[in-house]
């Protein structure tokens, strides 16, 4: 049984592509949502009795529509031209991002140092290796936010595919929640997106939101319909197996309206808004 009494905690929050980005007008940044965003964890960041945290980013429209035009999802296929060529680009339109977000934390002075998904995650046979964890851990004990993103995955035997910031996120989890090596414990996740939570339809009313739900019951409710857009990662349904997975390891998650200003102060301080916990 691992002891995790003593281990400082830390939150990880995720910022979906689809608030930080239009996802689809591609390259399309919404800086006033990411600086409203920054200027939440700005206020975090100097509060030391608040959590440290490790933000995740996804990719939004600098990453769904060059994927998805040559097929990266579904790995090597002869029969597309330039197909490796397009993988360099869709790798190269994250990075471009990342850079954008990593510029808007250090302009408002918060150090955050980015690691690159695709060179700390690499899939080997039907194993996902992460080789990140303790150059998180440093980053964390220097007061240094660390920042990953859904990237581009490279595999053995001449194969790729895609890596989700959800999928990050539950490897993370893992690693803090299985090493004894490691001195922080994941306390919650906090995802920060486009709707006020888990949207389910219902034949009395027309659409309600969730505020509660255990991870086990996520199969059984019937999602209301989303808003059609490229999306190489499964949509909310392939965010929503994430999460389940992160839950199972005990650690809660909450979906958020990311536009909505000051709920991502108040969620870092678990004080009651509009959104859905998963348990
Ligand atoms: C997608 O990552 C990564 C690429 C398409 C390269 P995410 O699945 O985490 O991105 P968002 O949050 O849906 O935009």
């Amino acid at each position: 049984m691992l002891v995790l009494a003593n281990k400082k905690p830390v939150i990880i929050i995720k910022l979906g592509g689809s608030i930080l980005t239009d996802k689809n007008t591609p390259n399309s940044l919404r800086n006033n949502v990411i600086n409203g965003l920054i200027s939440q964890i700005y206020d975090n960041y100097h509060n030391s009795n608040q959590p440290k945290l490790i933000i995740i980013h996804g990719a939004g429209s600098f990453g769904h529509p060059i994927a998805n035009s040559f097929s990266i999802q579904n790995g090597l296929n002869q029969n597309i031209p330039n197909q490796t060529l397009g993988l360099t680009k869709t790798h190269q339109s994250v990075k471009k991002l990342n850079t954008k977000i990593v510029d808007s934390f250090l302009n408002k002075d918060i150090p955050v140092l980015s690691l690159t998904t695709s060179s700390v995650f690499f899939q080997e046979e039907s194993a996902l290796k992460f080789t990140g964890i303790k150059q998180i851990e440093s980053l964390l004990e220097l007061g240094i936010i660390p920042i990953l993103y859904g990237d581009i995955l490279l595999h053995d035997s001449k194969n790729f595919s895609i890596i989700s910031g959800d999928r990050v996120i539950f490897e993370i989890c893992k690693l803090f929640t299985s090493s004894i090596d490691t001195n922080h414990k994941v306390d919650k996740i906090i995802f920060c997106f486009d709707q006020d939570g888990i949207v389910i339809s219902n034949s009395e009313k027309d659409s309600e939101v969730i505020q509660n739900i255990k991870s086990k019951d996520l199969d059984f409710i019937s999602l209301k319909n989303f808003e059609d857009s490229i999306d190489v990662t499964g949509n909310i349904r392939g965010k929503l197996e994430e999460i389940k997975k992160i839950c199972e390891l005990g650690i809660p998650v909450q979906l958020i309206n990311g536009q909505k200003p000051n709920l991502l102060t108040k969620a870092l301080k678990n004080e009651k808004i509009l959104s859905t916990l998963i348990e």
